[in-house]
């Protein structure tokens, strides 16, 4: 049996510590989803379009890895893919909190679907998307935080 895991988030933009996630998890699933959720109610920088399109580019190098926008809940876009399992991202001890509500809640909605957290690899520990939003928009050094055909996106919305 083919074994799906869905990676979820806002991704906006995707960073390299959610590349790291994403990578890890092809070694374990035979399949992995990357789930860009569409939520109106958190304003992003970029659009969903955008996202989704700067993942593709993102992900190009990893085999079994494909690229999803949904909108609504979790739980039913996984169920709607086959997986069983919700890849999760853990930096420090203030993501746990969060994430432990959501997973609780995503087991409540949808029984069949476990929630798998994996560690982030140390030196992607401090990084998020909102830290590469505001270091790209002062104009700071952004290598080695996002992939490249991502610095390149975000040099080109501040650069409007
Ligand atoms: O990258 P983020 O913003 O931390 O991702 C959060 C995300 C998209 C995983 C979460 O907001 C989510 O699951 N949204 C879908 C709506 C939903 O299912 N809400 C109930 C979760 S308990």
């Amino acid at each position: 049996m083919t074994q799906i895991a869905i990676c979820p988030g806002s991704f906006d933009p995707i960073t390299l510590g959610h590349l790291d996630i994403i990578e890890r998890s092809t070694y374990i699933y035979d399949k992995v989803v990357v789930g860009i959720a569409d939520n109106p109610s958190k304003a992003a920088l970029f659009s969903l379009d955008e996202r989704v399109e700067m993942a593709k580019e993102a992900v190009a190098g990893l085999g079994n890895v494909t690229i999803e926008s949904f909108e609504g809940l979790l739980t039913v876009f996984a169920r709607a893919n086959g997986a069983r399992a919700i890849v999760k991202g853990l930096r420090a001890i203030s993501d746990f909190e969060h994430e432990f509500q959501m997973a609780h809640l995503n087991k409540k909605l949808d029984n069949t679907l476990e929630t798998v957290f994996m560690m982030a690899s140390p030196e992607y520990m401090f990084l998020s998307s909102s830290a590469v939003k505001e270091i790209a928009g002062f104009g700071g050094d952004i290598s080695g935080l996002v992939a490249e055909t991502t610095q390149a996106r975000l040099r080109r919305k501040f650069a409007r």
